[in-house]
C-alpha cells in the first residue's frame, strides 16, 4: 500500500492525537519514513544528478537520460543540481511525488556563490569589505532570488583558506586568514539560511571543500595536498568549524587528497572530526564524482570499492558519480557494509528535507509569480552597488590623483566596455554581458566630462565561458596606436585591465599571475605619452604588479564586482564614495614568492647580518609582499597612536583591554578597518609572527579622533598545540594594532 508523504503526515497526526494522553515520545516523521523505506529507496536518497529540464517530460529519452528519467519516477534520485526555474522544478518534483512509491520530494541545488540573478562581487572581492553585515545581506538576497527560482540548497560558502594566487579558486573564498575566513563563513551561512530553512526565501548552505583544497601543490587545481595536522587544524579547519557552529546545513568534501588520503575517503576528516568530535548531524555531499575519482586517485580499484570507501568514511550523497546507486545494495547484501551506514546517510538527507519544509509541502518553493517578482529587484541591484563600492581597495593614490578632477579623460583598455567580465565566474543564473561596464558608470557619473575611448588590446580571443579554456590574446597590437594617441591628448587616462571572468575560478590556475597578454605592454606605451594614469584592475586573484606599482600613480583593485560594477567603481573614482576596502589576501612582488602570507612562521633564520646570505629569502626579490594582508588606502588619512593594554598580565580566567587612538588627519570623513593581531612569542610548536584576532570598521570624521578598544581573553590565544589538544599556553605575547598586517603598533602582555 502506498501511503506517501501525505499519508505519513496524516498517520503521524492521528498517532499524536491518539497517544497524546499516554504522552508517548513522538517518533520523528523522518524515523517513520525511514522505517517505511526499502534499501533501494534509501540508497536513492543518496544519489544526486545534474539534470536540466530535459527530464521534466516523458518524451523520447536516450541513454543515460532515459535511465535517469526512470530513476526520477521510482525514487532512485534524492536530489538534483543545475535545474533552474520554478516551473521546471515544479514539473520535475511532480514526476517524483506522483510516481514514486513514497513520494519523497527532491531537493533542488545549485552553485549560488555570489548571487543568483543579481550578481554581487566575487567572494574574494566582497571579503575585502570586511563588512560582515553586508556579506550576510548579500547572501540573504542571493538566497531569496534562488529560492524564488526553485532552489533549496546552494553549494556555498566556499571557505577554503588559500595563500596561493596561482590557484584559480581563490576568487570563491575569503582569502588567506582563518580568523577573517571564519567570521565571513558565519556571515554567509547566516545570510543563506536565515532564521529557518523552511522559509521559502532561505536556502540550505554548504561549507566546502572539506578539506585543504586551497593548499593544492603549485596552486594547480585538483592537485595533491601535503599539510601536517598542525596546519590542517590551525589554518584550514577553523572556518569549517565556524560554519558548523553557525548551523550550516551541509558540507561538501574536497576533491584533493591530504598526504595520500583523498578527502572523500577520509574517515579522519568526515567521521573523526566532523561527525565524531564535532557531532555534526547535517549532510555531507561529495564533490562532483569525487567518489568515482577514488579510482583515479588509486585508492579504489573499481566503483564498488570506491562506494565502500566513501560510505564508510562518511560521504552521504554521491554527486554525479553513479557509484552509490549502482553498488551500495550489493555491498550491503554481501555483508561488506552495514545497512546502518545507509540508514544514517539517508536519515540525514530526509532530515534536511524535513527542515526545508519539503515533507510538509514538496511544492513550497515553486511559485512562478514570486520568481517573477523577486529576481533583479531594484533593491537587490542597489545592494549590489553598495557591495561593489565597499569591496574596492585603493592600492595607490600618489599626489591625490583620485578622486577625479580632470574633465578631459581617455578611457582605455580591454575591460573598459566589458559588460561580462565584471560578473565574475560562478555566476549562477546571471545573464552574460549584463553588468554595468566601467565606461557606462563613468559616462553616467560625469555627463559633462569630455571622454575619449579606445580598447587598445583585446584580452582574449575565442570562447569565454565556464566550460572552455580562455585563449589570451598575445599577438594583436593593431589597437595600440589609437589608444596611445587618445592617451596623449587627454589630461588623465583611466585604464581598465585585469582578467576576464573565466581566467579565475575552477580549473583556472595560472603559473604566472601578472596582467595577462599584451596589457602591460600597452600600459607601458601609454605611460610614455601620459603619466597621469589611473589603473583600474578587474581580476579574480592577487596579481603581480611590480612595474605598475613603481610607475602608475593611482591603482584601484576592483575585482569582479558583479551587476553594478561600473557604477560602484565610478562612485569611488569620482569621490562619491570614500574607499575603505582592505586586502583579504597578500599581493606578491613576484610569483616566485607564492605561497606568501602575513601569518608566516619565523623559521630558524629570519634574518642575518648585512652582507650575509644565510637567512630565509630569495636573492632576486625582497622578502616583503607588494601589498600586505589587510592593506588598503582611503581618501582620508589615519594616524594611529597610544596603543596600550589595561593590564600587562592576563589571568587564565580574566580579560584585558587593548586600545589605540586613531586620528583622521584629512578633511574627508572616512572609514577605517582597525585590525588587532597577536603573536605567541614561545609555543610548544612554531607560531605565526602574528595572527588576526579582531577587527573593527569605524567611521572617523574629518579631523576627528576615536579610541578603539578590543577585549583580549585567553580563548583568543588558544590553538591546536603539538599534541593536537586545543588551548592557550601561558607565556609572553605581543599585541599589534594597525591599518594592515605590516603597519602596526605593538605592546606586550603575559598570560599567566
Ligand atoms: C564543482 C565544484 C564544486 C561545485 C560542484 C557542483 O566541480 O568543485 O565547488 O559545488 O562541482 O557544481
Amino acid at each position: 500500500m502506498k501511503i506517501g508523504i501525505k499519508g505519513i503526515v496524516l498517520l503521524s497526526i492521528m498517532a499524536i492525537s491518539a497517544c497524546s494522553e499516554q504522552k508517548e515520545t513522538k517518533k520523528s516523521r523522518v524515523d517513520d519514513l525511514l522505517a517505511e523505506m526499502t534499501l533501494e529507496e534509501k540508497i536513492g536518497q543518496l544519489n544526486q544528478y545534474s539534470i536540466g529540464a530535459e527530464l521534466t517530460g516523458p518524451g523520447e529519452k536516450q541513454g543515460q537520460a532515459k535511465r535517469r528519467y526512470e530513476e526520477l519516477k521510482n525514487g532512485g534520485i534524492g536530489s538534483v543540481l543545475n535545474l533552474l526555474g520554478a516551473k521546471n522544478a515544479r514539473e520535475t518534483q511532480r514526476q517524483v511525488v506522483e510516481n514514486s512509491r513514497l513520494g519523497i520530494p527532491l531537493i533542488f541545488s545549485f552553485d549560488v556563490v555570489h548571487g543568483y540573478k543579481t550578481m554581487f562581487p566575487i567572494p574574494l572581492g566582497e571579503s575585502a569589505s570586511w563588512d560582515l553585515e553586508l556579506m550576510e545581506a548579500t547572501a540573504a538576497v542571493a538566497a531569496k532570488e534562488a529560492a524564488a527560482a526553485g532552489i533549496q540548497w546552494t553549494f556555498a560558502p566556499m571557505v577554503d583558506i588559500s595563500r596561493d594566487a596561482r590557484w584559480g579558486r581563490v576568487m570563491e573564498g575569503a582569502g588567506e586568514d582563518p580568523y577573517l575566513g571564519s567570521a565571513i563563513a558565519v556571515a554567509r551561512v547566516k545570510g543563506f539560511q536565515g532564521e529557518s530553512l523552511s522559509d521559502p526565501a532561505t536556502i540550505a548552505a554548504c561549507a566546502k571543500h572539506f578539506a585543504g583544497y586551497g593548499f593544492v601543490e603549485s596552486g594547480k587545481d585538483y592537485n595533491n595536498v601535503y599539510v601536517g595536522e598542525n596546519q590542517l587544524m590551525n589554518t584550514i579547519v577553523p572556518p569549517f568549524k565556524a560554519a558548523k557552529d553557525a548551523g550550516v546545513a551541509t558540507f561538501m568534501n574536497a576533491f584533493n587528497d591530504i598526504d595520500g588520503v583523498p578527502s572523500t575517503a577520509s574517515t579522519f576528516l568526515l567521521r573523526d572530526i566532523l561527525k565524531g568530535n564535532w557531532q555534526y548531524k547535517g549532510v555531507v555531499v561529495s564533490d562532483w564524482n569525487s567518489i568515482g575519482e577514488l579510482i583515479s586517485h588509486g585508492v579504489a580499484k573499481d566503483k564498488r570499492e570506491a562506494a565502500k570507501l566513501a560510505i564508510t568514511a562518511g560521504a552521504d550523497i554521491d554527486m554525479e558519480g553513479v557509484v552509490y546507486i549502482d553498488h551500495l545494495k550489493e555491498l550491503v547484501e554481501a555483508g561488506e557494509i552495514n545497512e546502518d551506514l545507509i540508514d544514517d546517510a539517508a536519515k540525514r538527507v530526509l532530515q534536511l528535507k524535513e527542515d526545508l519544509g519539503l515533507l510538509d509541502d514538496p511544492y513550497l518553493y515553486f511559485d512562478e509569480n514570486r520568481e517573477k517578482e523577486t529576481l533583479l529587484k531594484k533593491e537587490h541591484l542597489d545592494l549590489a552597488r553598495e557591495a561593489g563600492r565597499k569591496s574596492i581597495v585603493l592600492l595607490k593614490n600618489q599626489d591625490d590623483l583620485l578622486p577625479l578632477k580632470a574633465s578631459n579623460i581617455a578611457l582605455i583598455g580591454p575591460l573598459m566596455k566589458d559588460k561580462d567580465s565584471p560578473i565574475g565566474n560562478w555566476r549562477a543564473a546571471a545573464e552574460a554581458g549584463s553588468a554595468v561596464s566601467l565606461y557606462e558608470g563613468l559616462t553616467k557619473a560625469l555627463p559633462d566630462a569630455n571622454f575619449t575611448y579606445a580598447e587598445g588590446v583585446k584580452l582574449s580571443v575565442g570562447p569565454n565561458n565556464f566550460f572552455q579554456e580562455v585563449e589570451v590574446e598575445t599577438g594583436d597590437r593593431s589597437g595600440f596606436a589609437e589608444a596611445i594617441n587618445k592617451a596623449r591628448n587627454a589630461e588623465t587616462v583611466i585604464v581598465a585591465m585585469g582578467e576576464t571572468a573565466y581566467m579565475s575560478g575552477e580549473g583556472r590556475s595560472r603559473s604566472e599571475i601578472g596582467l595577462p597578454g599584451l596589457q602591460l605592454e600597452l600600459l607601458k606605451e601609454i605611460y610614455k605619452v601620459n603619466k597621469n594614469i589611473i589603473l583600474v584592475l578587474m581580476n579574480g586573484r592577487p596579481l603581480t604588479l611590480a612595474w605598475e606599482d613603481e610607475n602608475i600613480p593611482a591603482i584601484v583593485e576592483a575585482w569582479h564586482l558583479g551587476s553594478e560594477a561600473g557604477h560602484a567603481i565610478a562612485d569611488v573614482l569620482t569621490g562619491k564614495y570614500n574607499p575603505a576596502g582592505k586586502l583579504p589576501m597578500t599581493f606578491p612582488r613576484a610569483v616566485g614568492q607564492v605561497p606568501i602570507y602575513y601569518n608566516h612562521k619565523m623559521t630558524g633564520r629570519p634574518s642575518s647580518a648585512p652582507g650575509q646570505v644565510f637567512y630565509t629569502h630569495h636573492t632576486d626579490v625582497d622578502n616583503s609582499p607588494l601589498y600586505p594582508f589587510g592593506y588598503g588606502l582611503s581618501y582620508s588619512s589615519f594616524v594611529y597612536s597610544d596603543i596600550s593594554v589595561s593590564e600587562s598580565l592576563l589571568k587564565a580566567d580574566g580579560e584585558i583591554t587593548a586600545s589605540v587612538t586613531v586620528k583622521n588627519t584629512s578633511d574627508v570623513d572616512g572609514e577605517e578597518v582597525v585590525q588587532l593581531y597577536i603573536r605567541d612569542l614561545v609555543g610548544t610548536i612554531t607560531r605565526p609572527v602574528k595572527e588576526l584576532k579582531g577587527f573593527k570598521k569605524v567611521m572617523i570624521p574629518a579631523g576627528g579622533s576615536i579610541e578603539v578598544e578590543f577585549t583580549v581573553d585567553p580563548e583568543m590565544l588558544a590553538y591546536y598545540k603539538g599534541d593536537l589538544k586545543y588551548g592557550a599556553e601561558p607565556g609572553d605575547f605581543e599585541l599589534f594594532i594597525g591599518t594592515n598586517a605590516r603597519d602596526t603598533q605593538s605592546v606586550q602582555f603575559e598570560l599567566k
